[in-house]
């Protein structure tokens, strides 16, 4: 399964690609807004440390100006997917860009139905958003199952993006699923590295080791 960074923190990009695990990142407005700087200098400097997809989403409501936005955002950086949500227009635009060459990540998709006809319109990602479905009361590691069933049904070639995840449990069950892709925030992706007797068993081999005699000549 791919890792993504869900964020715009370049700071967080950097490290976490520095651990080796990193598979590219996706934004959105929110987590824009939040760096308080340009969206397009955000997205190039981005696409400069990240060895793979970033997701630049649009906010426009009609088709033609969701297409004239994501040629721009595609302009960026050859990495760029634009991130479009799933609605008519967005739909529509879907099919514009892909038809186009431009890969789309289409967002904010919350039910089965959403994912089969986010695939029939060329989109390259789909983003099921677990958390804010479990926030709902839905299970949202459910949404994930009957996506991967219908993308394999019908030899969809889009990749399943295991978005809004809250907790490690998440990306531990997305990955037990065959998800192609989870997007996680750095703190649960550091979380994820974690775990209390690695900690412990570090700190013992440690103290072990320096009881070991020097060797001599
Ligand atoms: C997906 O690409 C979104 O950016 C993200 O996962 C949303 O997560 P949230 O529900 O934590 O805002």
């Amino acid at each position: 399964m791919k890792i993504f960074l869900d964020t715009a923190n370049v700071a967080h990009i950097r490290e976490a690609a520095r651990w080796g695990v990193l598979d590219g990142v996706t934004t959105n407005p929110t987590l824009v807004a939040r760096e308080k700087r340009p969206f397009h200098e955000a997205v190039r400097e981005i696409c400069g440390i990240v060895d793979g997809p970033v997701s630049a989403e649009t906010v426009s409501l009609e088709a033609g100006a969701i297409v004239a936005e994501g040629r721009l955002l595609a302009k960026i950086h050859d990495r760029v997917v634009v991130k479009v949500p799933v609605m008519k227009e967005g739909l529509a635009a879907t099919r514009a860009l892909a038809a186009e060459g431009i890969k789309v990540n289409m967002t904010l998709v919350f039910s089965p139905t959403q994912v089969l006809l986010a695939a029939k319109a060329g989109a390259a990602y789909i983003s099921p958003f677990v958390g804010r479905l479990d926030d709902a009361g839905h299970q949202g590691l459910e949404m994930i199952e009957q996506s991967l069933e219908i993308l394999r049904n019908y030899d969809f070639a889009a990749e399943i993006i295991v978005a809004s995840v809250r907790s490690t449990l998440h990306i531990a069950q997305a990955a037990t699923l065959g998800a192609h892709v989870a997007t996680v925030p750095f703190a649960v992706l550091e979380q994820a590295i974690r775990h209390p007797l690695t900690d412990v068993g570090i700190e013992k081999f440690l103290a072990d080791a320096r009881t070991i005699p020097p060797a001599t000549a």
